[in-house]
């Protein structure tokens, strides 16, 4: 367990005033997006990363929306399963056709996760689906997957905060930033 989470970050990379002004222009754009929607809309929160960024964000709509949670993960391009998405936690609902579903994501790395859970919504007929990242890491995309709405593009370093964790811990820090390398590299490597 960690005593002082921030001496292990090595730089911020987004900030609480910048976290604030992502989530007001993205909320803006989908309240403004959705405004006339005649069906329900449902912001599917994916566990766990995206629930502080989820709670800024549907704070600031304008919009009535629905809440609905999900567990996944994807497998890598190396196993059997790849094409897969493992469900841990399902969503529950027997009107998707009436739906039109924002999912709402902390980070986009390779892009299978939102690839697959997209396509997955969509053959159980949901009337629409979206994606909303607050991160995107373009440069480690290893399908074709573009999202609808991002909240900032960032390099290829390794994040924790704002609900991004490393085995577990960090989740809490109100801000995204650069984990030290000394706290995951084997010593070997550094
Ligand atoms: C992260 C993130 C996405 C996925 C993105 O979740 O929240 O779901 O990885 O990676 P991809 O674009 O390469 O598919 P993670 O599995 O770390 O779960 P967590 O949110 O519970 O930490």
């Amino acid at each position: 367990m960690l005593k002082n989470q921030n001496e292990n970050v090595t730089k911020i990379l987004v900030s609480q005033e910048e976290i604030e002004q992502i989530t007001s222009r993205l909320a803006a754009q989908i309240s403004k997006d959705y405004e006339n929607d005649p069906r329900q809309v449902v912001l599917l929160i994916i566990l766990k990363g995206s629930v502080p960024f989820a709670a800024d964000l549907m704070r600031k709509l304008t919009i009535p929306v629905q809440l609905e949670f999900m567990k996944v993960s994807s497998y890598g391009a190396s196993t059997k399963s790849s094409g897969e998405i493992k469900i841990h936690l399902d969503l529950n609902r027997n009107d998707l056709e009436n739906l039109d579903i924002i999912i709402i994501e902390d980070i986009i790395d390779t892009g299978r996760t939102l690839n697959r859970l997209t396509q997955l919504l969509k053959n159980r007929n949901a009337h629409s689906v979206k994606t909303c990242t607050m991160l995107d890491k373009p440069s480690r995309r290893e399908v074709d997957f573009t999202p609808d709405y991002v909240g900032v593009q960032i390099p290829d370093e390794f994040v924790v905060g704002f609900g991004l964790d490393y085995n577990e811990e960090y989740r809490s820090l109100p801000y995204v930033g650069v984990l030290d390398p000394k706290q995951y590299a084997h010593p070997n490597e550094l």
